[in-house]
């Protein structure tokens, strides 16, 4: 498999660089930013987000794509507007039906929100009122655990393995009695690494018969072959797994915020008894994401240049001395020598919005793929604050 074959391939030409303490394949099973798990350290501590500046030429930041939505979403959204003095119901049900037979489950086992952030959040809430803890991966995307822990929760915070994989034997050892739910963000966010799905397959079924295993899945449509890493089969095979969806990434639709979990029934009605998310959806974005969904050429197109426009911003950081960490998404997180803040500040301050990270001591930038022109513009400032 072409995935597992390049990171076979940068396991043993980049040396794990990107800042890390370790080198060769020798330390394997060494997390990989050289930080401590749950006991007192959280290895991303920090979250630079750019300021707000009047001029921004590229904007990369958010892990969007600059060529969506879909014209064919456009086009449905603009004729479904018409609709818009009825609430979704319609919409709704026949959307779930859609994702359902797409996803091979029956339409109670399907969830809509308001983007994936909508079902995050809740799932948090639904979970961890009573506090709990929360399992998952350090560094990762954190909604979840935010939410959980400004409940009550506590973290229990694996960090990842050297090769910026789940380390999922640390995790199944880290549940207890009090966890609430182990989260999974594969691909990652911020390393933008995969977890072989195996491994993933295998952990899910040893764990949820304790504690249901969430796996979000934003960026697993931007692979090459995402329907062999996928670990939504588990659901219809009864595992307490919950799979997680977003319209942002692939289909461009960031800002008109659908997403989708596919889960077991009981896991909705928790939710569905707590609040009624079906209220945050909107008519014109259902009709607009089901039109994408049928836009198999937009989905190709935005796959292919983001394949395209990744490498060339890979290759380009390398030529600038930088070791970035590869990856299977749409954004590429690497080392800096600079702090994170004056580094997004910088950057900003000539145009390009990027994140930047302290992650267990250590300073990285995470630029998004965007357009050829963008990403040009990106390795030349880059080239330019360095
Ligand atoms: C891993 C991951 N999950 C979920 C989200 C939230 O996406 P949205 O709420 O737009 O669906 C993001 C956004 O960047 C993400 O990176």
């Amino acid at each position: 498999m072409t995935n597992t074959l390049s990171r076979r391939n940068w396991l043993r030409t980049s040396a794990l660089a990107a800042g890390s303490l370790v080198t060769g394949l020798s330390v394997l099973d060494k997390p990989a930013f050289g930080m401590k798990p749950f006991k007192g350290t959280y290895g991303l501590r920090e979250d630079f987000f750019p300021p707000a500046v009047n001029e921004i030429k590229a904007r990369l930041s958010a892990n969007e794509n600059p060529w969506g939505p879909s014209k064919k979403a456009v086009a449905a959204i603009a004729e479904s507007a018409i609709k818009g003095n009825r609430y979704v119901y319609n919409s709704s049900r026949e959307m779930e039906e859609l994702l359902a037979k797409k996803e091979g489950v029956s339409p109670d086992h399907i969830l809509l929100s308001a983007g994936s952030t909508d079902i995050l959040e809740k799932i948090a809430i639904a979970l961890c009122m009573k506090g709990g803890n929360v399992v998952s991966a350090d560094p990762s995307y954190l909604s979840l655990v935010k939410t959980a822990t400004a409940i009550g929760a506590t973290w229990k915070n694996i960090p990842l393995t050297s090769d910026y994989a789940h380390d999922v034997d640390a995790m199944a050892n880290a549940i207890d009695g009090e966890t609430k739910i182990v989260y999974v963000c594969n691909p990652n966010n911020p390393t933008g690494t995969l977890t072989p799905v195996e491994k993933l397959k295998s952990f899910c079924k040893q764990v949820s018969s304790k504690v249901p295993v969430f796996i979000d899945e934003a960026y697993l449509e931007l692979l090459d072959n995402p329907e062999s890493q996928t670990t939504v089969g588990l659901v219809a095979e009864g595992y307490d797994v919950i799979v997680c969806r977003t319209f942002s990434k692939i289909h461009g639709m960031a800002g008109l915020r659908v997403g989708y979990m596919v889960a077991n029934p009981e896991r909705i009605k928790l939710i569905k008894k707590l609040v009624r998310t079906e209220m945050g959806l909107c008519v014109t974005s259902l009709q607009g994401a089901m039109a994408s969904l049928g836009d198999v050429e937009f989905q190709k197109y935005t796959r292919e240049n983001t394949k395209i426009n990744r490498e060339f911003t890979f290759k380009a950081l390398q030529k600038a001395g930088v070791t970035p960490i590869p990856s299977f998404t749409n954004f590429i997180l690497f080392p800096i020598e600079m702090k994170p803040k004056e580094f997004v500040e910088k950057m900003s301050e000539k145009g390009v919005s990027v994140r930047g990270f302290e992650i267990a001591g250590k300073n990285y930038g995470r630029v998004s793929i965007g357009t050829k022109d963008e990403m040009k513009l990106f390795v030349s400032t880059f080239n330019a604050v360095s």
